[in-house]
């Protein structure tokens, strides 16, 4: 049999699950075809795009930015973050609660998706916070359209959305059935610790918020999701120790890890980027991140998220501790994991693991993270031996820098197709953004 498809792309390297191979990827009406020329529905196609030399990965989603809208526009939109991310080959992306005001209320994820109606360059949910006052109504708001799930902060960072004691936590945790994302760094020993933090030291930020902190919050965290038997998703893991437990609690427990974790160390970062390497949790010491590569191969982490936590440069450059905690990162992850592939410190099929099927398994997309016929013709297309420097005007955030400026890298995002959709190709984006919320299996009906 043969068929018209939309678009052939030719002589890529597709990633399969099992294998890569090169041949034909065609896509049609918005999804993946057929693979191959040996496909039972090959062959024909309005369009062609010579993919030769490329490599053709499934659809990179980051489950972790932070867009800033509504609140602090001046820092990033819906836009400019997203346009960010298919600029670095991000498909999709679950954007966090911490904005004014806080997305806590069926009315501010509402105002959110009418935001990003139009202006979202790629696919997105968005989480809702939990809070004291909203922990009974999170099983009914994660159910919402267009809803990540529930995010809770146990660790005070930008933003006020707070949920620190044991008791709260357990309501919230009691309430619904999606899988929960936990900032886990323990608000009551980081009070305790505030005076760690040496005026103008950014190095004394991973004293201040040490192992302990972000184990101590895991621990509670883990112990009451098994007891309650609730899913949680552990985000930005920052220590082996915290791992090695996820490990002992996989039946209710996933976990995230960030590019930023992974690539930096304290030693040299506050060192040469100052009150600018300051994260939540924090950047750690090189032996910490010797442990964290340790663990990629034990197949924990299920994802990698970037975490992209955009502030001014005005903002970052206040003295310590008055800057605030967060980096940008939507844009380098591909970038940067796929320099780290070229270094042979994961393989290009774990890093598919863990930015495409690893998002999909843990929050249940619908047709996402894989390409397979019949699932959405998301793409990331990457040129794994390209040489180049990331450039300042390469950046779409607009905090307007990285910590990664300057860095020469190997392995470079060149195209991002969505949904069938080609959005970027070589730097240059499409007219118009086309982003729609993301489908998951727990809020809809097959
Ligand atoms: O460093 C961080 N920045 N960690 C967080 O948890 C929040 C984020 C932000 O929103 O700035």
């Amino acid at each position: 049999m043969s068929s018209f498809h939309d678009l052939a792309l030719l002589n890529g390297s597709i990633v399969l699950p099992d294998k890569t191979v090169q041949t034909t990827l065609y896509l049609r009406d918005g999804l993946i075809s057929a693979i191959g020329e040996n496909a039972p529905t090959a062959h024909r196609a309005a369009q062609t795009l010579d993919c030769t030399g490329l490599t053709i990965l499934p659809g990179v989603i980051d489950t972790q930015v932070h867009f800033r809208e509504p609140g602090a526009e001046n820092n990033e939109t819906l836009e400019s973050g997203s346009r960010a991310a298919v600029l670095g080959g991000v498909t999709g992306v679950f954007e966090m609660p911490n904005t004014t005001p806080p997305t806590t209320t069926l009315e501010a994820l509402t105002d959110k998706l009418n935001r990003a109606h139009n202006r979202m360059w790629c696919d997105h949910a968005f989480y809702i916070g939990a809070t004291a006052y909203n922990a009974e109504q999170c099983g009914q708001l994660e159910t919402l359209k267009g809803a990540a799930g529930i995010k809770i902060f146990m660790g005070s960072s930008t933003g006020d959305l707070l949920v620190s004691d044991d008791l709260t936590l357990e309501r919230v945790l009691r309430s619904g059935h999606r899988r929960i994302a936990v900032h886990a760094e323990d608000e009551n020993r980081l009070q305790e610790r505030r005076s760690y933090r040496v005026e103008n030291d950014p190095a004394s930020h991973p004293v201040w918020r040490d192992d302990q902190t972000a184990l101590q919050a895991t621990q509670r965290l883990l112990a009451l999701a098994r007891k309650i038997r609730r899913r949680v998703h552990i985000l930005h893991v920052s220590t082996p120790e915290e791992l090695a437990l996820i490990a002992q609690y996989r039946d209710i427990a996933t976990c995230e890890i960030t590019p930023q974790h992974l690539t930096l160390n304290a030693e040299d970062a506050y060192v040469r980027l100052g009150t600018f390497a300051q994260m939540n949790p924090p950047i750690r010491s090189a032996a910490h991140r010797a442990a964290l590569w340790q663990w990629i191969d034990q197949g924990l982490p299920d994802v990698i998220g970037s975490d992209h936590a955009p502030h001014s440069r005005e903002a970052k450059a206040k003295p310590y501790p008055q800057s605030p905690s967060g980096m940008p990162g939507v844009q380098t992850l591909v970038p940067l994991m796929l320099n780290h592939v070229a270094h042979h410190r994961l393989s290009l099929r774990r890093f598919v693991d863990l930015t495409s099927s690893g998002p999909q398994r843990v929050f249940g997309l619908v047709r996402k993270g894989r390409i397979s016929i019949g699932y959405d013709a998301d793409l990331t297309i990457v040129d794994l031996k390209a040489q180049w420097t990331i450039d300042p005007q390469w950046l779409a955030s607009r905090c307007g820098w990285s910590p990664f400026v300057g860095e020469r890298l190997i392995g470079k995002p060149i195209g991002t197709f969505i949904r069938g959709h080609r959005v970027m190709w070589e730097g240059t984006l499409a007219d118009h953004p086309i982003g729609q919320p993301f489908r998951f299996e727990a809020t809809e009906k097959p």
